[in-house]
């Protein structure tokens, strides 16, 4: 290829390479650049955090790409011979101060920034008096999320909470589970669910509606299908919704509604939505769903069989969440 051809050839595979890598985020949502619109205050941090770094990351990428461009056209060869030298210096003392202290500068301002900001998204905020504080357990495993609320319902998947007031979650994982994290981009960052571990995270939600999220940590096979959601509420409604549950449970009516849960979010993941099979074998003709001594055995103890493993998924399941996990199985498959 004759030199000014070539040059053409680059000018245009860079052009065409660069504009496809932009199109990618630019088609995704917030043009693909930023974090999901927030709409808990320690979203709202650290949506802050992200603007504010990024203002020095252009700052630095325009300052350092227009110096280098302006330096290739403002110095290049022209007519000079090809072995002709520059003239020799050692030593700038402004330019090296220059260059030492921008970065210190910039440094300092991001850490100095993101402390002021950290306990804001981290700290737990204290009930007051005008909303007090939701308490719930957060547990995930293979491959669901299980919520326990203080008067002791319980749902899977789906986090059901009031709106405009804080919401303490207790983030763990079952002793025999692998690590998962959680992570409801509006509503905060990422919080690893460890076994044995009880870690800490919170979001006040400042919209009603159903935020979505998903595991964040490779989790083993259908990782990609531990998603969840909050749904935010007005205060009466999840307090009818909370006693609800917990009155279905304690008298052994939760078949519809905890049952279902659980054979979507532990069972349906693995065995298909209508037990016809997916990464674990079909039980849609199992005589098990219709046993609850044999169930209740299989989910406290889980099963190896032929070089695959299903994990314990209900060895701390109460009772009554065996019960609406068998009842629902006898309604739906019983026939
Ligand atoms: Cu749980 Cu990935």
């Amino acid at each position: 290829m004759h030199a000014p051809v070539r040059k053409l050839f680059l000018v245009v595979v860079g052009a065409v390479l660069g504009a496809l890598i932009a199109v990618s985020p630019a088609l995704a949502g917030n043009a693909g650049f930023a974090p999901v619109t927030p709409d808990s205050p320690n979203a709202h941090s650290i949506t802050d955090a992200y603007w504010f770094i990024t203002g020095f990351v252009l700052f630095v990428l325009v300052g350092v790409e227009g110096l280098l461009v302006t330096f290739i056209l403002r110095y290049r060869r022209r007519n000079r011979a090809r072995d002709a030298e520059g003239p020799q210096i050692h030593g700038s003392t402004r330019l090296e101060t220059m260059w030492t202290l921008i970065p210190v500068v910039i440094l300092v301002a991001v850490a100095a920034f993101v402390f002021v900001k950290l306990p804001g998204i981290k700290n737990v905020p204290s009930a007051n008096a005008a909303a007090g504080r939701l308490e719930v357990t957060v547990s995930g495993q293979q491959f669901s999320w299980q919520f326990t609320y203080p008067n002791g319902a319980v749902a899977i998947d789906h986090l059901r909470v009031p709106f405009g007031e804080p919401v303490h979650l207790t983030v763990t994982a079952p002793d025999w589970d692998v690590i998962h994290s959680w992570w409801i981009p509006a509503l905060g960052g990422k919080i690893d669910a460890i076994p044995g571990r009880l870690n800490h995270t919170w979001f006040t939600a400042r919209k009603l509606g159903t935020f979505s999220g998903r595991c964040a940590e490779l989790c083993g096979v259908q990782h990609a299908a531990m998603l969840m959601s909050v749904e935010v509420m007005p205060r009466d409604q999840f307090e009818q919704w909370e006693a609800q549950r917990a009155q279905q449970q304690t008298s052994g009516t939760a078949r519809d509604t905890l049952g279902e849960e659980e054979w979507t979010g532990s069972c349906g993941k693995c065995h298909g939505l209508s037990g016809q099979g997916l990464v674990g074998p079909p039980i849609v003709a199992s005589g098990i769903l219709q046993d609850e001594t044999q169930l209740t055995t299989l989910l406290r103890n889980g099963l190896t069989r032929g070089g695959k493993t299903m994990p314990p998924v209900g060895r701390d399941w109460t009772q009554a969440q065996l019960d609406a996990l068998a009842g629902y199985l006898k309604e739906r498959f019983g026939s």
